[in-house]
């Protein structure tokens, strides 16, 4: 089972879904307009991994955010509209990411990784 398909239109904004894909929790979150304006603001050199918002979201779904769900640390699965950067929270060992899922505080080294996806129709996405 490479890839899976998952129909995003029962996820309101504002609120995240996990799903399973080759056995990994996966995050399927429906940004707020807020949400994807705090991320852009981040000025690279504040980012421990730099990476623009933009090259973590497809250009017209900038609302979805998809993302492996295990910390870059040591794979716990971060809790969500939680930390202090407004996006999710690890509690294992403090990790903090920001509304683009960008580690932005604690010992995760990395930003949580984006899987290869794509829209095949408006509401529905092909993760892998
Ligand atoms: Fe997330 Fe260690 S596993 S901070």
């Amino acid at each position: 089972l490479a890839s899976i398909r998952f129909d995003v239109s029962s996820v309101e904004e504002g609120s995240s879904v996990t799903i399973l894909w080759r056995g990994l929790p996966v995050f399927v979150r429906h940004r707020t307009p807020a949400e994807i304006e705090e991320a852009r603001a981040v000025p690279m050199e504040d980012l421990k991994d730099p990476q623009a918002d933009q090259d973590r979201v497809l250009e017209g779904h900038e609302e979805w955010l998809i993302m492996v769900a295990n910390c870059t640390h040591l794979g716990c699965v971060p809790v969500g509209e939680s930390g202090d950067f407004d996006g999710w929270f690890c509690p294992c060992h403090g990790s903090h990411y920001d509304t683009s899922g960008r580690i932005r505080r604690g010992p995760a080294p990395a930003n949580l990784v984006v899987p290869p996806y794509a829209f095949v129709s408006d509401t529905v996405v092909e993760i892998g």
